[in-house]
């Protein structure tokens, strides 16, 4: 079984590059050049020095010991959330900002739903000197405000997505709209492994560092490169795709995808793809999609911004749909109780995104002698008002 896209844009039957016609010219710019860009040495060399000594790149691999004690089993946390903003958001921002140079963009556009993206996109368009239009939900710009500012002091422009449920879809529709309208000068910095062919496997390959990374680094600490699980929150699933990369086909090695189940998976409050989702088309690929009986896109609900997505990228419809992975739903509450468990036990203030993948413990015991893996996406410092709120601090 492949688990990589094929040649023609799909894994298994997900994926593709379902767009508009005025689209077309900008997707096939991209799809015909991204991977003769990233083989050049120049690239290579330019994106590894940015990695190293701008993002802080490798990003340790923690054994969480206390964490590992209260579950009896051996939990190694990949630490994204010690990337410079952030998170994990930034390894793929610093891959297209340089794809965007050398295609000759001088106008970049982005969606964003935590404001994680958001800011990694602002960041390196500081960097690189480039105008920045961030699109982002009216809800999300509420309950993210610290990033928002940040994006503002990085010189982006924040523009509100009012329709919808005005979160991360909606955002994602107003950013395709300006695509649309400026197709000559802008290239649009889609910040998950979502959209249309070639953005998932071009994100999945920016962010494959991290599991990259993880193989020499678990060699060091435990003399294997395979851990026994490698585990991932999805929202539009690129911390998860980077995390899971260089295992796909390594059998011996089992893949945990954790989804936002909200306020539970029946709930109709949601976002919990796998379970809900049905086959269908959303922002350019054919995947997993929640949707009404008559294709209308549902709208999905996690406390976490950046989970708070109606569908999950192909690549991971499809790890669904062979069993590859396997999927688990993780509701509001339990995340919060897994994040501030994180800071009790660890010191770590987790992102509410990566506390989803945190709260599996709670739900699937591991053996003793286990190496489980967790990509620790991203720092809580986004959510602090959130978790002020939830726990009445
Ligand atoms: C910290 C963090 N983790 C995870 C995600 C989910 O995105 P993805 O599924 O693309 O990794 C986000 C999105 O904003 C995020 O900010």
């Amino acid at each position: 079984m492949n688990y990589n896209v094929n040649e023609k844009g799909y894994y298994g039957e997900f994926g593709g590059a379902y767009i508009p016609e005025m689209l077309y010219p900008n997707v096939e710019e991209l799809r015909q050049n991204y991977l003769k860009i990233m083989a050049e040495p120049s690239f290579k060399k330019e994106f590894d020095q940015l990695l190293k000594d701008y993002v802080g790149r490798p990003s340790p691999l923690y054994f969480a010991k206390r964490l590992s004690e209260k579950y009896n089993t051996k939990i190694y946390l990949k630490r994204e959330d010690l990337n410079h903003t952030g998170a994990h958001k930034i390894n793929n921002t610093i891959g297209q900002i340089l794809m965007a140079k050398r295609l000759g963009k001088t106008r970049i556009i982005a969606e964003t739903g935590a404001g994680q993206h958001g800011v990694a996109t602002a960041t390196v368009c500081a960097l690189m000197g480039l105008e920045c239009i961030v699109y982002m939900g009216e809800i999300d710009i509420a309950r993210q405000a610290p990033n928002v500012a940040r994006m503002k002091m990085l010189g982006a422009t924040v523009v509100p997505a009012l329709s919808g449920s005005r979160t991360l879809k909606d955002a994602t529709n107003e950013a395709i709209r300006d695509w649309i309208n400026n197709p000559v000068n802008t290239h649009y910095i889609i910040g998950s492994a979502i959209g249309p062919h070639p953005y998932p496997d071009m994100v999945t390959r920016f962010q494959s560092v991290i599991s990259e990374e993880i193989k020499w680094q678990l060699k060091e600490h435990e003399g294997t490169e395979n851990p026994n699980y490698v585990v991932a929150c999805i929202g539009g699933g690129s911390n998860a795709a980077g995390t899971y990369y260089h295992y796909l086909h390594e059998p011996d090695v089992k893949i945990i995808a954790v989804e936002a189940a909200g306020l539970g998976v029946d709930s109709g409050e949601s976002a919990a793809t796998s379970v809900l989702g049905k086959e269908g088309i959303i922002h350019g690929c054919k995947t997993l999609l929640m949707q009404t009986k008559d294709g209308q896109i549902t709208e999905p609900y996690s406390i976490s911004a950046g989970l708070d997505y109606p569908g999950v990228g192909p690549m991971h419809a499809h790890l669904c749909k062979t069993g590859r992975a396997e999927f688990m739903a993780i509701t509001d509450d339990e995340a919060m109780k897994a994040g501030l468990e994180l800071c009790k036990l660890e010191g770590i203030i987790p992102a509410i995104e990566s506390s989803h993948a945190l709260a599996i413990f709670e739900q699937k015991i591991f053996k003793p002698t286990d190496v489980v893996v967790v990509s620790l996406s991203g720092r809580g410092d986004k959510d602090l008002q959130n978790y002020i709120e939830y726990f009445k601090i």
